[in-house]
């Protein structure tokens, strides 16, 4: 039988046998979780000390150890002697607050917050190095796979030049579903609201919003960069329709919401959106809420991680490790300082140079190929290929013109050209083929 040290959540601590006194702030989906695999873990070197939550009489449950105290006043947890705040309760108001406070007050903190983190990640990293205290973030990403340590440890010793992935769960159902089903968007969403994928309100989700503040998070952590995460375009995935896999297909790709972040010199190429994507290729392949980043080094090359990107236990591993990492570093002594990061601005571009997949729905009449021809010739834009499968309604009919690489904002003229077409019946769908 392992003693209770050698068991999962437990480590060497060499300087003191006193356990790292843990306050959770928040005991919803991913807190109650938290607590469960600290209960059943047994660990000596993790204890739970606190619960709060706002009206936490309701919240009480009969597992949770008796010493622990329940509270619903934050500043209470912030003037006691826990060594750790667990942050669980999202937003920015009163999520920011309640970090400051506790890293002011010498706490270290962990939390899965990505809204806080994507917009005073690197402003509350300087403030818990200069407080002597560690501020963690593992699960505001990718919920319970390991990419965001793997960054700020593993593949430090690396150069990282790019970070790309399947960072939303509920984008990533929909469009799997419309592939495998051939259901129209507003199916597959209403779909995924049925079974819990998606919020009533998805706009954050299917716009992009999520995603971009992700990416941002990984962009801080893994190329060192601080970026609002306003300034990444970000693309909605309404405008795709189920003919879209069909074109897609006919040219070896499937259709998947991609973030990206490529650092050239002092600057980042960033966006969100939807993007054709090789159907053998590992973006191709992640099916449903799963998440996948893939990152590119200068020395290591790249590397891939998949897994669940959401869910309370999943998440709730991702808190529990930065949990064990922070205790561990509180248990090396005084020396021990959190890491503050070096990060730059960088500026921020959308101009990636790819090939493009556009696709029409037209109001079928005489010349429409020989004018939107002209057009992309006029601005010295080559057509690669023109597809337009048979069947379909004259009066609605969808056809796709892709376009050999080019930059991005040689082909917005173009578009916005072609917007004022009369035979089209819906903006032009526009999206990059990643190869
Ligand atoms: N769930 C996931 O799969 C997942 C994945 C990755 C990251 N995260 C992140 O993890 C964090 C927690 O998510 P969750 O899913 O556990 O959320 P949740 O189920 O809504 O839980 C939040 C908890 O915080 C409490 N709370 C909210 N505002 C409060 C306040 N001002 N003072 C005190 N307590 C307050 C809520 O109480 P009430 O019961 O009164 O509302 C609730 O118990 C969020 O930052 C989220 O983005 C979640």
């Amino acid at each position: 039988m392992p003693d209770k040290d050698s068991n999962p959540l437990g480590f060497a601590n060499p300087h003191s046998s006193a356990p790292c006194r843990i306050a959770l702030i928040g005991f919803g989906t991913v807190g109650r979780a938290v607590a469960k695999i600290l209960g059943e873990s047994g660990s000596r070197a993790l204890r739970l000390t606190h619960i709060c939550n706002r009206n936490v009489e309701r919240k009480k449950q009969p597992w949770v150890p008796n010493e622990v105290v329940w509270t619903d006043d934050v500043q209470s947890v912030l003037n006691s002697e826990a060594d750790v705040v667990v942050e669980l309760i999202g937003g920015l108001d009163p999520a920011e607050q309640i970090v400051r406070g506790a890293l002011e007050a010498g706490k270290s903190v962990v939390t899965a917050n990505k809204q806080l983190i994507a917009r005073h990640g690197p402003d509350l990293l300087q403030l818990a190095a200069r407080h002597g205290c560690q501020l963690e973030f593992g699960a505001s990403v990718a919920g319970g796979v390991p990419v965001l340590p793997a960054l700020r440890t593993g593949l430090c010793g690396d150069r990282l030049h790019g970070i790309a992935g399947i960072l939303n769960g509920t984008c990533n159902y929909i469009l799997s579903r419309i592939e495998s089903a051939r259901i129209p968007f507003s199916e597959a969403l209403e779909e995924a609201q049925a079974r819990g994928y998606a919020e009533a309100d998805a706009s954050e989700d299917l716009d992009g919003g999520d995603a971009r503040a992700k990416l941002a998070i990984l962009a801080l952590a893994g190329l060192h960069t601080r970026v609002a995460p306003e300034s990444v375009r970000a693309r909605s995935i309404r405008t795709i329709d189920a003919v879209d896999f069909d074109y897609a297909a006919e040219l070896g790709c499937t259709i998947r919401q991609i973030s990206r972040a490529d650092l050239k010199a002092d600057t980042l190429f960033a966006d969100v959106g939807p993007c054709l994507v090789p159907a053998g290729s590992p973006f191709g392949r992640v099916l449903r809420n799963l998440n996948l980043v893939l990152t590119s080094g200068q020395y290591g090359g790249d590397m891939a991680f998949l897994g669940a990107g959401a869910g309370g236990d999943p998440t709730a591993v991702a808190v529990v490790s930065d949990l064990m990492f922070v205790a561990e570093r509180l248990s090396a002594g005084p020396g021990a300082r959190g890491v503050a990061g070096r990060v730059f601005t960088p500026t921020i571009s959308n101009d990636f140079e790819t090939p493009w997949y556009l696709r029409f729905f037209v109001r079928d009449q005489p010349g429409i190929l020989a004018r939107l021809a002209e057009i992309l010739a006029a601005h010295r834009l080559n057509i690669d290929a023109v597809l337009q499968k048979p069947g379909f309604d004259k009066a609605a009919l969808p056809f796709v013109i892709t376009l050999e690489p080019c930059r991005d904002s040689l082909l917005r003229p173009a578009l916005e050209q072609m917007s004022g077409l009369n035979f089209s019946i819906r903006p032009c769908l526009c999206l990059p083929i990643l190869r």
